[in-house]
């Protein structure tokens, strides 16, 4: 039964960044599908604890942790905090990530070192720490969120985007060396998606029509659009899919 593949009751997953947007669609989705999510977000907040009730909803189990993932420490201590709460993770969700608009030839060193901390260093540090037990168990899925910067990357943005892009590399990297002990590791990356890091800059009508025109669907995605193809990578439905990326761009990716 293909229903069945999508069952994620007994597996424990962390999503970083699952207070808003699409990482909390993908907590969301994952606790409705029956597994103890941890939802995550940089400290407690009431859009984190509105998540974590979501989840709960679906399955009490559900529990929240906190930490800024551009502090080495605060990635340990998330863990430590999991392996006590006999709660590493089976699923791991690198949705987190900061990004900023500054023209290239000003990016400043400092701001482009954090965003890799962030984006690229914390994500490989977790994937080191959950890797052991679903090596063990001989079953585990490493997910990253990229972006469709990987391909067309956006010319304020380019610590952002080559942090992306680095993702995508250690992701087919990754799934080459560890696809024979059960682990998948896979990216689900994103087009334009209508959430707070969006609000502000497509709040402005002239760069929100650029961008609108640009994508082939002419539509923003909604943060359960993610949901899915996550869900899939997440579950034994996904059993065969390892080193890919999984556009969901309303066709942005492609050449206009
Ligand atoms: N939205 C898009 O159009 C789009 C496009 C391409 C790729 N993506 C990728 O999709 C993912 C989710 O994006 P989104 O738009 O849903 O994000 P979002 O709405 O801006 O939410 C970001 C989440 O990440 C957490 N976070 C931010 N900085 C952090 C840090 N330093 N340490 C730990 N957690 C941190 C936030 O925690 P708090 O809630 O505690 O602040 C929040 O829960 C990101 O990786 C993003 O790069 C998004």
């Amino acid at each position: 039964m293909i229903r069945e593949k999508f069952d994620l009751t007994g597996k424990t997953a962390l999503v970083t960044g699952s207070a808003r947007g699409i990482g909390r669609a993908i907590a969301a989705a994952f606790a409705e599908f029956g597994a103890r999510v941890f939802v995550h977000g940089v400290k407690p907040s009431d859009p984190l604890s509105a998540a974590l009730a979501a989840c709960q909803a679906f399955n009490p189990a559900c529990e929240s942790v906190t930490g800024d993932l551009g502090d080495p420490a605060a990635v340990e201590a998330i863990f430590a905090h999991l392996r006590e709460r006999d709660a590493l993770p089976d699923i791991l969700v690198a949705n987190a990530s900061i990004q900023k608009n500054i023209h290239w030839s000003e990016f400043d060193a400092a701001e482009a070192h954090h965003e890799m901390e962030v984006n690229f260093h914390a994500t490989l540090r977790m994937f080191q720490l959950a890797y052991p037990k679903m090596k063990e168990q001989h079953w585990g899925r490493l997910i990253v969120v990229g972006s469709v910067q990987e391909m067309r990357p956006h010319p304020e943005m380019c610590a952002y985007a080559a942090s992306k892009a680095a993702l995508e590399n250690l992701v087919r990297n990754l799934a080459r060396q560890i696809a024979r002990e059960g682990i998948t590791v896979n990216d689900l990356c994103p087009g334009v998606f209508a959430t707070d890091r969006n609000a502000a800059a497509l709040g402005n009508p002239v760069y929100a029509e650029r961008v609108m025109n640009a994508i082939p669907m002419h539509d923003y995605a909604r943060p359960e659009d993610a949901a899915g193809a996550a869900l899939l990578l997440a579950s034994d439905a996904g059993r065969y899919i390892t080193g890919s990326t999984i556009l969901i761009d309303g066709g942005l990716r492609l050449p206009g």
